[in-house]
């Protein structure tokens, strides 16, 4: 079976991610990084062990890195309070995990398990990308080693939702987005996709109809998020899938079709934190990133549902 390494910023969406790959079969979920974004990496940290323990799912929790590589420190947007709760997960109370985060870090688990799982471990980013950069800076090794990586970030083909032109989990940290895309293949799976992919009450309401405090959860933490975009995203019509595609997509790699292409990320300019082609890698026969374009959203829908709908049972 293959290992699953999450790195999230938890987060709703991430916790709907982190739930798809609880319930999945085909992944052993080994590990999850904490990493700043949503919220500060502490209360993802917490949500991540709270969570776990309530699905019964004694997952490790590490910790990553808490600002951005050419920062010294990071401040939680108003917005992202707004969508995800001050909490991160809607406001909902859960009781605290007795466990805590383990005691090597994030970084050194993520490096430890490409050399030990290779081929066989999957890695998916659902935050900013600081963390891998950081692993891949300390052994550039880890690169030919992971079997795949996939990161939801990014907007090749639509604009961003923190500016015309970037998405939020880049934007946080474009330097380390830019040296990830650089130095490792990857999957994206940007706002492309994931705002073709969306919830609404009906689906959610299937997690209530479960009858069981985790259904509730499910569907009360989902419910704020879609609140929350039918504020920012009037008309979109749901809350867009982000971070759980990222998870189906590492599962399922034909639930989208890609460009194959030599991405970066704009640090210098006015666009900073535009992901795009690069130029000077236009004619590079080797392309190191697929960018998701298209997405088969029932089949999606219908997997997050069904199997969400069973962990909760
Ligand atoms: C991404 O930003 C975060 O707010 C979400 O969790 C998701 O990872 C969407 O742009
Ligand atoms: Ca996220």
């Amino acid at each position: 079976m293959k290992k699953l390494i999450l790195d999230l910023d938890t987060g709703i969406d991430d916790t709907l991610a982190m739930s798809l790959a609880m319930a999945s079969p085909e992944v052993e979920l080994i590990g999850i990084i904490g990493t700043y974004g949503n919220v500060y990496m502490e209360q993802g940290l917490r949500n991540d062990l709270a969570v776990t323990d309530l699905f019964g799912k004694e997952v490790k929790v590490y910790r990553g890195l808490e600002h951005a590589l050419s920062k010294g420190s990071f401040e939680v947007m108003e917005i992202s309070s707004f969508i995800h709760g001050k909490n991160g997960i809607g406001e909902c109370q859960i009781p605290d995990s007795e466990r805590e985060e383990e005691e090597i870090g994030g970084i050194d688990f993520l490096i430890g398990a490409a050399h030990k799982f290779k081929d066989d471990l999957i890695y998916v980013a659902t935050g900013p990308l600081t963390n891998l950069a950081s692993a891949l800076q300390k052994d550039p090794s880890i690169s030919g080693l992971i079997g795949r990586v996939v990161f939801m970030g990014g907007a090749l083909t639509v604009p961003g939702n923190v500016s015309d032109w970037s998405e939020a989990n880049i934007s946080q940290d474009p330097e380390a987005a830019d040296f990830v895309v650089r130095h490792i293949d990857a999957t994206m799976i940007g706002l492309d996709v994931t705002l073709q992919t969306l919830l609404t009450t009906r689906e959610t309401a299937r997690w209530r109809e479960v009858g069981t405090k985790r259904g509730r959860f499910l569907a009360d933490v989902t419910d704020y998020y879609i609140k929350a975009y039918e504020v920012t995203a009037p008309g979109l019509g749901g809350c867009g899938l982000h971070d759980p595609l990222a998870v189906g997509v590492a599962i399922d790699p034909g639930l989208v079709e890609c460009i194959p292409i030599n991405l970066m990320v704009e640090t210098e300019s006015q666009l900073r934190g535009r992901t795009i082609g690069d130029l000077s890698r236009l004619s590079d026969p080797v392309k190191r990133t697929k960018v998701a374009v298209r997405v088969e959203k029932e089949r999606f829908l219908d997997m997050l549902v069904s199997r969400l709908s069973s962990l909760a049972a």
